[in-house]
């Protein structure tokens, strides 16, 4: 058989084939007109056709800013969405997951397995007491108890708050302390290039002197648990009934929180909601990536971050497709790891970072010479903006410039995907997210509010109304923070904090304009890092910046003024990064600390950032008279200067 081209060039751009065309969900832009003329009613039978209700709305969408509400009086559970309904697809495959050792077989869930899963586990914590509106604390690593677990939640209409597993003990804690759980779910550890990596004794530091019962924890690297409070997750789910009555949930009640970083020190807990969040996952999935019921999807993320949850989990499933999750590192045991999954499990639809695109590049080619990968059909990107370089080469090496590469633009707070171009519509342009999705409504604005059309003009990445269904229901049990960080720089509009900017009517996003910065795509904010460095005991004060890197996008560079003067020595720098380590995680860790006497301050104490930047990246620092202490850059060019010529 012809291997499929689902991309041609077409007056020097990247446009739909006609193989793509004819395979499309959407081949027709006409999709935004029809939306845009009434995008409420668009959403409407959205929300109708994709998923099954047990009863419908009477009001399709309300507005009382920041507020609004989708689907307000409908009524549904999003386990049923996710699993019950695809019953009667028989055997069909929900979940392929792959161990990282390679001496160990992937595992293969069918939907009727699934659901007998889930429904014991729901068992499990509803007889632990665990309710409607409860918030269950999830530490997994990319395991399939880990779907088990969020779907069993889903299914008693308890919150679930997932935390990366890779973060700490104490950022597991203050998001237990937050949400107050009474159950953890959690493993005993998991396998990272080889080796075990230990998470039960950071789980069991984690939940002292907190609201934590129980934790459930899954024998995953064969470490001995004991203790009143630990039950072995297998034992409990062997014991359990199998058949847990679903909880009819309002369209409006959360269906789970997921911390991420702003621009003040403590993570925010981002609220979404079950019949919108719902809505925009089926529907993005389905038309991003041209998802149908019988292709496979991998999407690399963890289910620590936004991205895990809406595509490598819940997409997939309420479309009744396959989705393929992978435990470990991408170059374990070496860089063809990927490229091996694609070809053995014929993945359909591949969407990764540009953080691991970049670190391929940078390995070379030889490592993919044998893999044809012509199961695929769609690519696609997240997280940072994308440089041309790697989308060429992810296009060409991965795709063989047969597949559409998708740059998708959203946030944890969006839910779901926002801007990008659709496979079937196109076109596909290297650093070009595209246009907002169907139904929804994105303008570029300058600092007043004002709307921008001109081309190629950089301002303030806005959303105006109606809101996106998926959109966050607030910041849980914090309402002022929730109107500060998207509500108060421009009127009615969600301030998404990135800037963009259009080409050629397309959108092209420029990156966050606030102090929240990209590490190898994961979301971190210098005051997070600066507190925990501020909370070492040796330390005064810091002021954190990310500096470009290669393959990580960006990297944290931290500057350190030491109490009672003291001078820093190599130690204390390694001192420093494992205090990091413990108090966020390695993923904070800064790339570079550099000790000084003084950070320059405005007048009123505010840290100049900005001149740290500057001199970082050794371009004259301007604005230096608002500065109190002036002198101090002198001296911070010199250590600089002096790390480099070292
Ligand atoms: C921030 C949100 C959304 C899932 C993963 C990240 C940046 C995201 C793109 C893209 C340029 C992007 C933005 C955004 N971002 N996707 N395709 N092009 N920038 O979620 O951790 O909440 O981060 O990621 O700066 O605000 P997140």
């Amino acid at each position: 058989m012809r291997t499929k081209k689902y991309v041609i060039k077409e007056g020097g751009k990247y446009v739909p084939s006609k193989d793509m065309k004819d395979i499309a969900w959407v081949s027709d832009d006409k999709i935004y007109s029809d939306a845009k003329k009434d995008p409420i009613n668009f959403w409407g039978n959205l929300a109708r056709e994709g998923l099954t209700w047990e009863k419908e709305w009477n009001q399709t969408y309300e507005e009382k800013l920041p507020y609004f509400n989708w689907f307000k009086g409908g009524k549904l559970n999003f386990c049923v969405n996710a699993v019950d309904r695809h019953l009667d697809k028989g055997n069909k495959t929900a979940l392929i997951w792959v161990p990282e050792p390679i001496n160990e077989k992937p595992i293969k869930l069918t939907y009727a397995e699934l659901y007998d899963k889930v429904n014991k586990f729901a068992n499990v914590l509803k007889g632990l007491g665990v309710k409607k509106g409860d918030v269950v604390s999830v530490y997994l690593p990319l395991i399939p108890e880990a779907l088990v677990t969020m779907l069993a939640c889903a299914r008693l209409g308890a919150i679930h708050s997932v935390v990366f597993s890779a973060f700490s003990a104490e950022a597991l804690k203050t998001r237990i302390l937050d949400g107050k759980a009474k159950v953890l779910v959690t493993a005993d550890g998991y396998y990272r290039r080889g080796e075990k990596s230990e998470l039960f004794g950071k789980a069991k530091n984690a939940v002292k002197g907190t609201t934590i019962e129980k934790v459930i924890v899954v024998n995953r690297i064969g470490k001995r648990i004991f203790g009143r409070k630990f039950l072995d997750f297998d034992e409990v789910l062997e014991k359990a009934d199998s058949y847990c009555k679903p909880e009819i949930m309002n369209s409006e009640d959360p269906l789970f929180i997921l911390y991420t970083s702003g621009t003040t020190g403590r993570p925010k807990g981002i609220v979404h909601d079950t019949g919108g969040y719902a809505v925009q996952a089926y529907w993005t999935s389905k038309w991003n990536f041209n998802l149908h019921d019988d292709d496979v999807m991998w999407c690399t993320a963890d289910i620590g971050w936004i991205t895990g949850h809406s595509y490598a989990f819940y997409g997939p499933l309420l479309n009744g497709a396959t989705t393929l999750i992978y435990e470990g590192a991408p170059d374990f045991p070496n860089f063809q790891r990927w490229w091996r999954i694609i070809e053995e499990f014929k993945v359909n639809v591949f969407y990764t970072a540009p953080t691991a695109i970049r670190m391929f590049m940078r390995v070379g080619d030889k490592h993919l010479k044998k893999f044809k990968m012509d199961s695929l059909k769609v690519l696609g990107t997240v997280g940072e903006p994308i440089d041309k370089d790697a989308w060429m080469w992810y296009f060409n090496t991965i795709g063989k410039g047969r597949c559409p590469v998708i740059d998708t633009w959203w946030q944890t707070e969006t839910g779901g995907t926002l801007i990008n171009v659709l496979p079937g519509v196109g076109p596909f342009v290297p650093t070009i997210s595209g246009r907002s999705f169907p139904g929804t409504k994105h303008i570029i604005v300058d600092p007043k509010g004002q709307e921008i059309q001109k081309q190629g003009v950089v301002g303030e990445l806005v959303q105006v109304s109606p809101f996106a269904p998926g959109m966050l229901h607030g910041v849980y049990k914090n309402h002022s923070k929730y109107v500060k960080t998207y509500w108060k720089s421009f009127k009615n509009k969600y301030d998404t904090s990135d800037g963009a900017y259009y080409d050629n009517g397309l959108i092209r996003i420029t990156g966050r304009t606030d102090d929240v910065m990209k590490v190898a795509g994961h979301r971190l904010s210098t005051a997070e890092l600066e507190n925990a460095l501020n909370n070492h005991k040796l330390v005064n004060e810091s002021g954190v910046v990310p500096i470009p890197d290669k393959i990580k996008g960006e990297v944290p560079v931290a500057f350190v003024v030491l109490e009672n003067s003291k001078d820093g020595s190599e130690k204390l720098i390694a001192e420093l990064k494992k205090h990091v380590d413990l108090a966020i995680g390695p993923t904070a860790r800064p790339e570079l600390i550099y000790f000084v006497s003084d950070l320059p301050k405005t007048r009123s104490g505010k840290i100049m950032r900005r001149i740290l930047k500057d001199i970082l990246n050794n371009e004259k620092p301007e604005g230096l008279m608002t500065l109190v202490n002036p002198e101090i850059v002198e001296e911070i060019k010199m250590v600089v200067a002096n790390h480099l010529s070292k």
